[in-house]
C-alpha cells in the first residue's frame, strides 16, 4: 500500500511578498519532496495557507492607516499567485482569517481548556495609556538586555537575535504612539510547558534521525528549562477566545485573542479541512490528521523550531486526538552576496520581481543546489548565471537538444530500433537503473543539494556517452549502433526528465513535449525503456537561452545600492567628537557575578571602578557561566543614568560585541588599573 504523507510549508505571513530566504527554507525543499512523492504514486497532500493575524500585521496596517483586513487581503492573493508560477504546488492554500479556521482554532482552544490543559495568570503588563492598548509582542519597543541594541523588539532583537518578552526590555516605549507604558492588570491563558517537558523529551529521543541542527535547538531549549507560555493576547486582531470558556473563568472576552503562534499552526488543520470540504467529503481531513498511519513532515526555516517541535507537538498530544509530527526538517538562513537578507531595507530578492525577469526553473534549480540544509549558505548572482548557464544549458540542455535534433535529422524524428547493447551501453543503462533509488533516496533524507548534484552528473554522463559514441561517425560507419546509442540517449531524456521532475518541473514538461510522451506514477521503474522504437517525437526546442551579463549586473547593482554596508558614509547618522566625549568609558574589575532568579538571561555583576563598586545587572548570562567572569577587566559605560532591571538598580553598561553567532565582552590588551579612562 502507498504512504500517507501530509506535508505542511510554513504559512508565511501576508504583510509582504515572498521573496528567497522562504523559498530557500520552508517552500522548494517541500514542494521537491512532495513532487517526488507524487510521481511516486504515494497519498500525500500539500499544505499551507496565509498566515494574518500577529502584531506586524496590525502594524503595518496602522502605519499605512488601512484596516488589517485589507492588508492581507492583499498579500494573500499575491503570495498564493507567486507560489503558484514558481511552481509550488499545494494541495490547498488556505487563510487564517477563514471562518472554517476561526472555528477550528477556537475548537482546539476550548478542547485543551475543557480539559484543564491550560493555567490562568493574572499578571501586570505593559500598556500604552494614549492609545488605550496593551503593547503585546512588537508593539513595544526599548533596549535589549542582551546586547544594548535600542530598538528591540518586545519579542525578539533583531540585532542580537534573543527572544525576549516585553518585561525584559530597558526603557520600553510604545511602538504605536512612543508613549511611555505603564503597568496594568490582565488575565491570560498560559500553555503549562513545564508540565510536558519530560513527556516531550521522550517523544523527541525517539526521533534520533532528525537533522542535527534541528535536534540541536530543541535539546537547547530542554535544557533551559521550557518556560509556561501565554496562549491569549489582548490585542483587537486574531481569532477571539471562546466566549464559553472565558465566562466560565469569570473573565470578559472582549477585545482578547489567541496568540498568533496558538492559532497558525492549527491553520495547517483547518485549511486541510477547508480541502477536504472541497472534495467534497468534509471527513476526509481526519485520516491525514487523525490516523496514526500518517507521516507528518513539516518544513519550516530555523526561526520557527521551537513552535513546531515543542509548542504545537505538545498542543497535538494534549488535545489526545491528531498524529505528531514524523519529521520537521528545518532549514537554517540564506543569505545574498554575502550580507543578511533585509526585508524593511529591501536587500532582498523578491519572487514577483524574479518571475518578470527569469525562468523558475533557473531559481528552483539554483536554490536547490545551494539550499541551507545544514548551515547558513550564500546566493549569488554570479552563481545563478553560472548554474543555469554551464548546468542547466551546457549540460541538461544540451544533451537533450542534440539528442533530439539527432533522431529528426537522421531518424525522420522516430526512436531508432535498440540492438545489442555493449559494456558502454549498459554502463549508461546500470546509470539509468540505479538512478530512481538513489537520487529517491536523497530525497528521503531530506538531502537535496545530493539529489541535485547526482542529477546533474547523471546528465554529465549521458553527455559524455553521446560524445564518446560518436554518432555522427557512426551513421555510416555502424549504423545499427548508432540506431542504438540514439535509442538509449532518448530513454535517458525522458528518464531524466522524471528525475528532475521534482526540481525542474517546467523543464520536464517540455522535455515531455518533445518526446511526445508523459507518465504520471513513474518513478521506480522495472524498465527504463519506456520510448518504443518507432515513437514518433515532436520538433525540437531549444530548452535553456543563455543568461548574459547584462540582466545579471542590473540585479547586482539593485543590491548593493539596498545594501546596508554599502550606505554611503555621508549618508549615515554622524555625531561631532563632543557629543561622543559626552560618553565616559573607563575600566572595571569584575569581582563578582551570579545568575539573577527567574530572569534567564539575567548576571548580577558587582565590578570595581577606581575605588568605587558599583552593581551592573546584565544580559550576559546566555553567554557566561558567572565563575568564568571573575576578575575580568571590561569596558564600562560609567556616566550611563542608572536603570532598575527585574527590580535591581543597574548603574553603568558593559560594552560587548556581538554578531549573529556570539556575543563577547570587550576587554582589554594588557592589564591596566580598574578606573582607568578609555578614549
Ligand atoms: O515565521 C513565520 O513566517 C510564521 N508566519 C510561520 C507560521 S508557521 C505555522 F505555524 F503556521
Ligand atoms: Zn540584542
Amino acid at each position: 500500500m502507498s504512504e500517507r504523507i501530509l506535508v505542511t510549508s510554513a504559512l508565511p505571513y501576508a504583510n509582504g511578498p515572498i521573496h528567497l530566504g522562504h523559498l530557500a527554507g520552508a517552500y522548494l525543499p517541500a514542494d521537491i519532496f512532495v513532487r517526488y512523492h507524487r510521481l511516486k504514486g504515494s497519498d500525500i497532500i500539500f499544505i499551507c495557507g496565509s498566515d494574518e493575524h500577529g502584531v506586524p500585521i496590525m502594524l503595518k496596517a496602522r502605519a499605512e492607516g488601512v484596516d488589517p483586513q485589507k492588508i492581507v487581503d492583499e498579500f494573500h492573493e499575491r503570495n498564493k499567485k507567486s507560489f503558484a508560477d514558481f511552481g509550488i504546488d499545494f494541495t490547498y492554500y488556505g487563510r487564517t482569517s477563514s471562518p472554517v479556521h476561526h472555528q477550528t482554532s477556537q475548537d482546539f482552544f476550548r478542547t485543551l481548556a475543557q480539559k484543564k490543559q491550560f493555567i490562568l495568570k493574572k499578571e501586570e503588563q505593559l500598556f500604552d495609556p494614549e492609545a488605550g492598548i496593551f503593547l503585546a509582542d512588537r508593539f513595544v519597543r526599548g533596549t535589549c538586555p542582551s546586547c544594548g541594541y535600542d530598538d528591540a523588539y518586545g519579542d525578539q532583537c533583531e540585532k542580537c537575535g534573543t527572544s525576549l518578552s516585553p518585561a525584559e526590555l530597558i526603557n520600553p516605549r510604545s511602538a504605536i504612539t512612543n508613549a511611555k507604558p505603564v503597568l496594568k492588570e490582565t488575565t491570560h491563558w498560559y500553555l503549562p510547558l513545564s508540565r510536558y517537558q519530560k513527556k516531550l523529551e521522550k517523544w523527541i529521543a525517539s526521533h534520533p534521525e532528525w537533522k542535527p541542527n534541528t535536534l540541536g535547538q530543541i535539546k537547547s531549549w530542554f535544557s533551559e528549562g521550557l518556560k509556561d507560555r501565554a496562549v491569549t493576547r489582548d490585542l483587537p486582531w486574531g481569532v477571539p477566545i471562546p466566549e464559553d470558556i472565558a465566562k466560565q473563568e469569570g473573565i470578559d472576552a472582549s477585545g482578547k485573542v489567541l496568540y498568533v503562534w496558538f492559532d497558525a499552526p492549527i491553520g495547517y488543520i483547518s485549511a486541510t479541512r477547508e480541502w477536504a470540504i472541497k472534495q467534497g467529503n468534509p471527513d476526509l481531513w481526519k485520516e491525514y490528521w487523525q490516523n496514526q498511519n500518517t507521516r507528518l513532515v513539516h518544513f519550516i526555516g530555523k526561526d520557527n523550531i521551537v513552535f513546531h517541535c515543542i509548542i504545537f507537538p505538545a498542543m497535538l498530544a494534549e488535545h489526545g486526538q491528531y498524529v505528531l509530527p514524523d519529521n520537521v526538517p528545518a532549514n537554517e538562513f540564506l543569505n545574498l552576496e554575502g550580507n543578511k537578507l533585509s526585508t524593511s531595507r529591501n536587500y532582498a530578492v523578491w519572487l514577483e520581481e524574479y518571475l518578470q525577469k527569469f525562468e523558475p526553473d533557473s531559481l528552483r534549480y539554483t536554490l536547490a543546489s545551494n539550499l541551507p540544509e545544514t548551515r547558513d549558505t550564500d546566493f549569488s548572482w554570479k552563481d545563478f548565471q553560472a548554474r543555469h548557464n554551464n548546468e542547466l544549458a551546457d549540460i541538461l540542455g544540451n544533451f537533450i537538444n542534440r539528442t533530439v535534433t539527432f533522431a529528426h535529422r537522421y531518424f525522420e524524428g522516430k526512436v531508432p530500433p535498440l540492438g545489442t547493447l555493449d559494456a558502454f551501453d549498459e554502463e549508461l543503462v546500470s546509470v539509468l537503473k540505479k538512478a530512481p533509488a538513489l537520487l529517491g533516496g536523497h530525497i528521503d533524507n531530506f538531502r537535496f543539494k545530493l539529489y541535485i548534484k547526482d542529477f546533474m552528473d547523471m546528465a554529465r554522463f549521458a553527455n559524455k556517452y553521446f560524445n564518446d559514441r560518436e554518432p555522427w561517425k557512426t551513421r555510416k560507419s555502424n549504423p545499427s549502433q548508432c540506431a542504438t546509442s540514439i535509442n538509449l540517449c532518448l530513454q535517458t531524456c525522458f528518464i531524466l526528465s522524471v528525475m528532475g521532475a521534482p526540481v525542474i518541473p517546467f523543464t520536464s514538461r517540455k522535455i515531455w513535449k518533445l518526446l511526445n510522451y508523459y507518465k504520471p506514477d513513474f518513478w521506480d521503474y522495472d524498465d527504463f525503456r519506456m520510448l518504443p522504437d518507432s515513437h514518433k517525437l515532436n520538433t525540437p526546442e531549444i530548452l535553456f537561452t543563455k543568461i548574459e551579463d547584462g540582466p545579471i549586473a542590473t540585479e547586482i547593482e539593485r543590491l548593493q545600492k539596498a545594501n546596508p554596508v554599502n550606505i554611503p558614509r555621508q549618508e549615515q547618522e554622524l555625531i561631532d567628537i563632543e557629543t561622543f566625549s559626552k560618553v565616559k568609558l573607563k575600566i572595571a574589575e569584575i569581582l563578582k557575578a551570579e545568575k539573577v532568579e527567574k530572569a534567564d538571561r539575567l548576571l548580577r555583576l558587582s565590578v570595581r571602578v577606581g575605588d568605587e563598586t558599583r552593581q551592573i545587572i546584565a544580559g550576559l548570562a546566555k553567554h557566561y557561566q558567572p565563575e568564568n567572569l571573575i576578575g575580568k577587566k571590561v569596558v564600562v559605560v560609567y556616566n550611563l543614568a542608572p536603570a532598575v532591571l527585574r527590580g535591581l538598580k543597574s548603574e553603568g553598561m558593559l560594552l560587548a560585541a556581538s554578531d549573529e553567532n556570539q556575543l563577547t565582552l570587550l576587554t582589554v590588551m594588557e592589564d591596566i588599573k580598574s578606573g582607568a579612562d578609555i578614549r
